[in-house]
C-alpha cells in the first residue's frame, strides 16, 4: 500500500491543501507572493503534487511536467521569513488531517525539509 492510499487516498489531500491555502490566504508575508487573484489553481497545482509525490495517480506530471520545485519557485524571494509562515500553515494543516503518528511523522519530516530546500535568498543576519 502506497502512504497515498494508506493516509486515505483523495480526500486527505484535498483537505491538507485546502487547509493550507485558507491559511495562505490570511498571511500577509505570503498573499501577496501568488500573483493571481483566485487562489484556487495553485491550490490545485499544490494538491496534484503532494498525490503524485506520496504515490497516488500521476496527474501533475501530465498537466504540468517534471515538477523541478526548486527551479519553478526561483522567480521568488522566499528567505526563512517566507518559509517559517509557509511551515506554520503547514503545520495547521497537517494537524487539521490528524492522521496516525506514524505516518504524520514522515509528512512532516517531508514538509519541513521541502521547505527548507525551497529557500533561495541567503539568511538574513
Ligand atoms: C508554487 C510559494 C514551498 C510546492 C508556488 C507559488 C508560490 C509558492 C508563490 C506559485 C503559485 C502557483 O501559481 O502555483 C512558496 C513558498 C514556499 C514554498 C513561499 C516556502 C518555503 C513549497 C514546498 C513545496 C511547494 C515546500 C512542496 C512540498 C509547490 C508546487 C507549486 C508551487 C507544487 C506549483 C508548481 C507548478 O506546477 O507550477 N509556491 N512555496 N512549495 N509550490 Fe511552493
Amino acid at each position: 500500500m502506497t502512504f497515498f492510499e494508506a493516509a486515505g487516498g483523495e480526500e486527505t489531500f484535498t483537505r491538507l491543501v485546502r487547509r493550507f491555502y485558507q491559511g495562505v490566504a490570511a498571511d500577509p508575508v505570503l498573499r501577496p507572493m501568488y500573483p493571481e487573484e483566485d487562489l484556487g489553481p495553485a491550490e490545485e497545482r499544490f494538491r496534484l503534487f503532494l498525490i503524485q509525490y506520496w504515490g497516488g495517480p500521476r496527474t501533475y506530471n501530465e498537466q504540468r511536467g517534471h515538477p523541478r520545485l526548486r527551479m519553478r519557485h526561483f522567480p521568488f524571494r522566499i528567505g526563512a521569513l517566507e518559509r517559517d509562515h509557509w511551515l506554520a500553515h503547514m503545520r495547521a494543516a497537517v494537524d487539521e488531517i490528524a492522521l496516525p503518528p506514524a505516518l504524520e511523522q514522515p509528512l512532516w519530516e517531508y514538509m519541513v525539509h521541502a521547505a527548507h530546500s525551497m529557500v533561495n535568498v541567503p539568511e538574513e543576519t
